[in-house]
């Protein structure tokens, strides 16, 4: 199955090559040749070129409607945005300046709230287009406005933060900063919204409301996107969409699935003091609390969940004393996470942990107070609403056939894009960057992670068709039909 999908995404980037060097007048006789070996197999993306022909997520028919007249809805509609967008993708320049974008921030990684070169890159980058933007926003994060300023609003998000981890990987553009890396990709996600932030912009006559790039920091710790929110980035916006790419896809493959894709991921720190109002009682041992605690707080999972909905709670840490002798603070520390799928059961452990804790102390006279680091590290899930991700899925098959889409499992990990899901309807994706040749097969957060770079130019396609789409789509509710959805409909 890998092999297949390895060869279509191939196919995607040949394409879009040759899209991009034909010269626009002989583009549509020459590529229709081509089509015919291409169509069936690999790309739906050429189908409709110099025509109307209705193609994508492999069902595309010998017949053309060059009215482009939606049955039943009198419109008139637009059916050349992929061959248009493939062909800005396509453009070398554009991969060239992509890689470079990226490797700039590859070599200079930044951690939560530090992404101060990297938000003046955004910004420079997006001056130099001629992209208007609103700064600071959360401190270093970045909003960038295209199209008619008026509603509809959907927004496209990229996280700009690094690790706290070595580089590993010896090439020419290693991180320059000791001790810190891109390790989970956000350099390919902000040039990726670089990218998209161009080629929306080459097309901003065809957008039919607005699109705003959010480049937020703090995804890895501190919750960005929470700051972000809190800072105006949602206002208006009606959808929200952003990817991640992912060393389990080959390079270019969109993955996604509808309702829980991420865990909810929280901490906790226990302090369990036995001299709870300042006076000390033999009876009071912390240490006795402490173990009460961590044998019911097992019960949560393995007696409370409902066995289908995947949970976890783990006691990571203990450490104290029952202050033997009087020498030491007879006090207990126990540190933890939990992790849930649904925002209830998410929010119903974080209840019940603290209940339990606060009880079983209690029950031996100890004291006890919780911290859920709510302001750095407590990430609901990540929950694609049914009809975004119907969007993600649509979009990305017709854009690159419907081999370039994939279902995926839900995962343990967690996202901060989980504050936007939890605002707005919302659509989160994986991008594919593995390639075995180059050596992209290592998970994120390795010090030997790295991409294939030709995901760049796809990730940019992506990111604008799903918003302008999106903007149509939208359009097309309120009387103007604008797309060939009526073939797609499925959710
Ligand atoms: C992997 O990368 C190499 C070098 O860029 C390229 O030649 C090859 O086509 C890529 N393989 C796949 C499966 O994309
Ligand atoms: C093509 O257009 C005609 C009207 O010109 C319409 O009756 C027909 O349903 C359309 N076919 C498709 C496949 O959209
Ligand atoms: C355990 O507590 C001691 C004393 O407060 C502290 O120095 C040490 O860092 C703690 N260890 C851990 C793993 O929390
Ligand atoms: C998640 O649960 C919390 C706590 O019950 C609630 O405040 C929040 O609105 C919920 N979010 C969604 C999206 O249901
Ligand atoms: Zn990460
Ligand atoms: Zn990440």
């Amino acid at each position: 199955m890998a092999v297949v999908d390895r060869r279509r995404g191939r196919a995607l980037r040949a394409v879009l090559l040759l899209l991009a060097t034909l010269p626009a007048a002989t583009l549509a006789p020459a590529v229709g040749g081509s089509a015919a070996f291409l169509l069936e197999e690999d790309m739906t993306i050429l189908g409709a070129v110099g025509s109307a022909a209705k193609v994508g997520g492999g069902k595309a028919q010998g017949s053309a409607n060059a009215s482009g007249t939606r049955p039943g809805g009198g419109g008139r509609y637009y059916l050349g945005w992929k061959e248009e967008i493939a062909a800005l993708a396509g453009r070398p320049e554009l991969a060239a300046w992509l890689r470079g974008v990226r490797r700039r921030i590859h070599e200079r990684p930044e951690l939560a709230y530090e992404e101060v070169e990297t938000s003046r890159l955004v910004r420079d980058e997006l001056a130099a287009m001629g992209v208007g933007f609103r700064h600071p926003l959360a401190r270093t994060g970045v909003v960038a406005t295209l199209g008619t300023g008026r509603p509809p609003v959907v927004a496209l998000r990229a996280d700009m933060d690094a690790l706290p981890i070595q580089e590993a990987v010896e090439w020419e553009h290693k991180s320059r900063n000791p001790g810190k890396m891109h390790a989970c990709g956000h350099d390919a996600h902000v040039a990726m919204l670089l990218g998209a932030a161009r080629i929306l912009k080459a097309r901003e006559h065809h957008l039919k409301g607005t699109v705003k790039l959010l480049f937020q920091p703090a995804e890895e710790s501190g919750c960005g996107a929470k700051r972000m929110i809190e800072d105006g980035a949602l206002e208006g916006v009606e959808a929200i969409f952003a990817v991640h790419v992912s060393h389990q896809h080959p390079t270019s493959v969109i993955g996604s699935r509808t309702g829980a894709l991420l865990a909810g991921c929280g901490f906790f720190k226990a302090v369990i003091r036995g001299d709870a109002r300042g006076q000390r009682r033999r009876s009071a041992d912390p240490v006795l609390a402490a173990s009460s605690t961590i044998i019911s707080l097992q019960s949560l999972v393995s007696r409370e969940a409902d066995p289908l909905d995947s949970q976890v709670v783990s006691v990571a840490v203990v450490n104290g004393s029952a202050g033997a002798g009087g020498a030491a603070e007879p006090l207990m520390v126990l540190g933890g996470t939990f992790r849930a799928f649904s925002n209830a059961s998410f929010y119903q452990l974080r209840r019940r942990i603290e209940e339990v804790i606060a009880a079983q102390s209690r029950v031996h006279g100890c004291a006890a107070a919780v911290d859920f680091f709510e302001d750095e590290s407590f990430y609901p899930p990540t929950v694609n609403d049914a009809r975004m991700y119907g969007h993600v899925r649509r979009v990305a098959s017709e854009l690159l056939g419907a081999g370039g889409y994939r279902d995926v499992p839900a995962m343990m990990g967690a996202e901060d894009f989980s504050f936007y899901s939890q605002a707005v309807p919302a659509g989160f994706y994986y991008i594919g960057v593995r390639n075995e040749t180059l050596g992209s097969v290592h998970t994120g957060h390795s010090p030997y992670f790295m991409i294939d770079e030709d995901v760049l130019p796809t990730g940019a396609a992506v990111h604008a068709a799903i918003a302008e789409r999106f903007l149509a789509d939208h359009a097309s509710l309120t009387g103007s039909p604008s797309s060939d959805d009526l073939v797609e409909q499925e959710l």
